[in-house]
């Protein structure tokens, strides 16, 4: 009996210590289901018929540790085409699972599914998924967190608690018919009519008290927020009351701690901040609103909030008392909607934490014009299909070339496949023509031509590419965005980007690495990459709007030699058009 025990004990204690380890050691494949599904939500009084995944609204967070594999079955039971892009992923040699439709795959159709397969090598932090086809983005969309390996810590004291913040943009009213009717007038979309914090606009907005975001804060802790912007078409100035910010992340790299008052984040982009409770216990207002640089435009002026609550005041979900007293959260300051200084400020206080090696040598020297345009409407068009500025429809361009998505193959399989009229590759390496690119620029300048113009890149060529606004139609701050790759930011500045004085500006040593540049309005960015990633990689402003409009274009990058720097095979179930 005795030796039995033993054995007993013995077997168990072999099984948790073999169990310990593989999770200590080993890199985990982590399986999910994601149905598209329309599901009632109710905000602002209604009740919409919205399309999410899972029914979720926000969708699932997808939790991860670098260098494990995410396996999603994507399954669509929604009535309209659907991809999902896993939003600053690198895809190494995956890029058939980066998800922009009809850039690396034909949507999913209703009725149809994809499983979306990749790991995760060498990048933690805050990352988020969303859809790529149409407007669906507008609520199908979710965080993805990564955390370090296991045993690995983060480059900072350990937070005691964590909060993800999605902020995000709600229609009263279907998404989808918006850019419907944006795209048959020729004019700007309606506005959104409310932002949201996890899904929930808060306290600022009719019917919405109940459902408001609580973040819980004990006195003396340091907790970590991992901010998204998750909304569509609006940058968006994010403050605590009170608190101040210490930024240590942003789009899934670490960067040198600085402290702040106000965060700026174009769609796309995400910055991960402590926050130490550190004021007298109380409820504190998070709260979100835009940052508009676009001129004689209207804009969605309202005010997200959620409140930051300290443990130690015990609330209950329907009212929070102190004694008998309800108290009512301080409110931030948020910046005027228009404070580019602001924004600037912030955006320039980005560093790497410590000396990178960012490629001084360079292959290819590209310059790109980013901005919108409009078009004289076409002859055969009635005149309610030219409903913007005098008569006209909204465009938009890079280097001049308005992108069109093809609709009969992905660009992805066309390049890999050598098949022809899917695509060119002749996306210009500079602007047509030379212009003063933030003055007074003639009318003749604002019509671009249109195609579907990639760019072709050799593999591990080392690429510096400029991105200058135009004040075509009005200057406004783009979030360009870059797929399958980070890039370093080596400078911005105003006005137009001189290569003679500016060059001097390049931070060559600590600049941050990013998938996505805030342009600042009437100004410019340096961005670098090394293009070890093969595939065809969209480059686009992550203001959805402008991609209908055709802010976009696909870098074409070849395969090195042998396997490690090629593109894996397609999927079995790599959904085609047809
Ligand atoms: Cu987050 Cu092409 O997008």
């Amino acid at each position: 009996m005795e030796a039995l025990n033993s054995i007993f004990l013995l077997g168990l204690c072999l099984l948790f210590a073999s169990s310990a380890m593989s999770t200590l050691a080993d890199p985990k494949a982590h399986h999910h289901e994601f149905v598209i599904q329309a599901t009632p939500v109710k905000r602002l009084c209604k009740t919409h018929n919205t399309i999410t995944v899972n029914g979720q609204f926000p969708g699932p967070t997808l939790e991860v540790n670098n260098g494990d594999t995410l396996v999603v079955k994507v399954t669509n039971k929604a009535r309209y085409n659907v991809t999902i892009h896993w939003h600053g992923i690198r895809q190494m040699r995956t890029g058939w699972a980066d998800g922009p439709e009809f850039v690396t795959q034909c949507p999913i159709r209703p009725g149809g599914s994809y499983t979306y397969r990749f790991t995760i090598q060498g990048q933690e932090g805050t990352l988020w998924w969303h859809a790529h086809s149409s407007w669906l983005r507008a609520t199908v969309y979710g965080a993805l967190i990564i955390h370090p390996k296991q045993g690995d810590s983060y480059p900072f004291t350990k937070p005691n608690r964590q909060a993800t913040l999605l902020l995000g943009e709600w229609w009263d009213g279907n998404p989808i018919d918006v850019v419907r009717r944006a795209t048959r007038t020729g004019a700007a979309p309606n506005v959104s009519n409310a932002y949201t914090i996890n899904g929930q606009p808060g306290d600022l907005y009719s019917c919405s008290s109940k459902g408001t975001v609580i973040v819980p804060i004990d006195s003396g802790e340091t907790n970590l927020l991992r901010v998204i912007n998750a909304a569509l078409n609006q940058p968006l100035f994010f403050s605590v009351a009170n608190h101040k910010l210490t930024v240590v992340s942003a789009d899934a790299s670490y960067t040198k701690p600085f402290t702040t008052k106000v965060l700026m984040l174009g769609p796309g982009q995400t910055t991960d901040v402590l926050i130490t409770g550190d004021q007298p216990p109380s409820r504190y207002y998070l709260a979100a609103s835009a940052y508009f640089s676009a001129q004689n435009a209207a804009f969605d002026n309202t005010t997200t909030t959620a409140i930051l609550e300290y443990k130690s005041i015990r609330c209950n979900t329907t009212s929070c008392k102190k004694g008998k007293t309800v108290i009512k959260p301080t409110m931030p300051k948020l910046p005027a909607f228009n404070d580019t200084n602001t924004a600037s400020a912030f955006t320039k206080s980005f560093r790497s934490p410590r000396k990178v090696e960012v490629p001084t040598e360079i292959d290819e020297n590209l310059f790109f014009t980013i901005g919108l345009g409009l078009n004289k409407c076409p002859k055969h068009f009635r005149s309610r299909r030219c409903q913007g500025p005098n008569g006209t429809r909204f465009t938009a361009s890079m280097n001049n070339v308005s992108f069109v998505l093809p609709n009969n193959m992905s660009i992805l399989q066309a390049y890999q496949q050598n098949i022809p009229g899917v695509y060119t590759s002749d996306f210009p390496a500079n602007p047509p023509r030379k212009f003063d690119y933030t003055g007074n620029v003639s009318r003749s300048l604002w019509q671009p031509s249109s195609g579907t113009k990639g760019y072709k890149l050799k593999y591990g060529s080392r690429v510096q590419v400029v991105l200058q606004d135009t004040s075509i139609v009005t200057p406004e701050d783009h979030p360009i965005h870059l797929h399958g790759y980070d890039f370093y930011i080596l400078a911005e500045g105003f006005g137009n980007f001189n290569p003679k004085t500016d060059t001097k500006m390049f931070n060559l040593v600590d600049p941050p690495l990013r998938n996505t540049v805030a342009v600042p309005a009437n100004g410019w960015a340096v961005i670098r990459f090394v293009a070890d990633n093969p595939g065809a990689w969209m480059m686009h402003c992550h203001l959805d709007v402008h991609i209908n409009w055709g802010l976009a274009m696909v870098f074409l990058v070849d395969n090195g030699v042998g396997e490690l720097q090629s593109i894996e095979p397609p999927p079995a179930d790599y959904p085609l058009c047809s």
